[in-house]
C-alpha cells in the first residue's frame, strides 16, 4: 500500500489555520480521500494534557528549553500515535502545526535558533517531514487581532485559557512572522507560501489548487 500524504498547516495565532483545516478535510472527504486530522500541541490524551501546560498562561515562568522541549513530547507522542500509523495505512493526515511552528516560535520568537529545533527534530522525529506545508501569513497586524479576540470569546464562553503565547509582545511575533518566511526561502518545494489579507474563499482556492497538485502528482486523484 502507498504511504499517505503528510500535509502541515502553519502560521501565526489568527491566521485562519483552523477555519481552512476544516474546509481542506470536506473538499477532501467529497473526493472520497478520508483524512485523519490532528493539530500539535495536542491531538493524543497525552498531547492534550501537555497542551494544557504550554498555554495556560498559569504556566509562567516557563523556560524556553522547558516549553520547547514539552513541544517534542507532545510530537514525539503524535507520530507514535496517530501520525505513522496512518501515514503507514495510506491515510492522508492534515496537522494543524508540526515543526516549524517549533522553529517560527521558539526558534525565532524565543530566539533559541533554528538548528537546536532542526537538531531535535532529526533526534526526536526521525526527520519525518511534511510532502507538503500550508503556510498561511495574513499581515502580523490582522492576525494578532483576531487572535486576541478569538481568545477572549474562548475565557468568556468555556473559561479555558489558552492565552500564554498570546500575551507576548509584537516584537515576539514579529520575530515569528520572519522565521516563517525564512523557511519557506529555505524550502520553497515543500512550503506553499499564502500571503496577505485575503478573503476565506480565496485563501481556500489557493489550498485547493496546490493539494490537488500533490495529489494528482501522485497518482491519488485525476
Ligand atoms: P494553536 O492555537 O494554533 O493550536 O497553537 C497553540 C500555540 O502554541 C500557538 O501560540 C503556537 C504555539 N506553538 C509553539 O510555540 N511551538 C510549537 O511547536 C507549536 C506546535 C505551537
Amino acid at each position: 500500500m502507498p504511504r499517505g500524504l503528510f500535509i502541515t498547516l502553519e502560521g501565526l495565532d489568527g491566521s485562519g489555520k483552523t477555519t481552512q483545516i476544516k474546509r481542506l478535510a470536506a473538499w477532501m472527504q467529497k473526493r472520497s480521500l478520508d483524512p485523519v486530522i490532528t493539530r500539535q500541541p495536542g491531538g493524543t490524551a497525552t498531547g492534550d494534557r501537555i497542551r494544557a501546560l504550554l498555554l495556560d498562561s498559569g504556566s509562567t515562568p516557563l523556560a524556553s528549553m522547558t516549553e520547547m522541549a514539552l513541544m517534542f513530547a507532545d510530537r514525539a507522542q503524535a507520530i507514535a500515535e496517530v501520525i505513522e500509523p496512518a501515514l503507514a495505512a495510506g491515510r492522508t493526515v492534515l496537522c494543524d502545526r508540526f515543526t516549524d511552528s517549533t522553529e517560527a516560535y521558539q526558534g525565532g520568537g524565543r530566539e533559541l535558533g533554528s538548528q537546536r529545533v532542526l537538531d531535535l527534530h532529526r533526534l526526536v522525529c526521525g526527520d519525518l517531514k511534511p510532502d507538503l506545508t500550508l503556510l498561511l501569513l495574513p499581515s502580523l497586524d490582522s492576525s494578532l487581532a483576531r487572535a486576541r479576540h478569538r481568545n477572549e470569546r474562548t475565557v468568556a464562553q468555556t473559561g479555558k485559557d489558552e492565552n500564554r503565547f498570546e500575551t507576548e509582545q509584537g516584537e515576539f511575533f514579529k520575530r515569528v512572522w520572519e522565521k516563517y518566511k525564512e523557511i519557506a526561502t529555505r524550502e520553497p518545494n515543500r512550503v506553499v507560501l499564502i500571503e496577505g489579507n485575503l478573503s476565506i474563499d480565496e485563501v481556500h482556492e489557493q489550498i485547493v489548487e496546490a493539494v490537488s497538485e500533490r495529489l494528482i502528482a501522485t497518482s491519488r486523484i485525476t
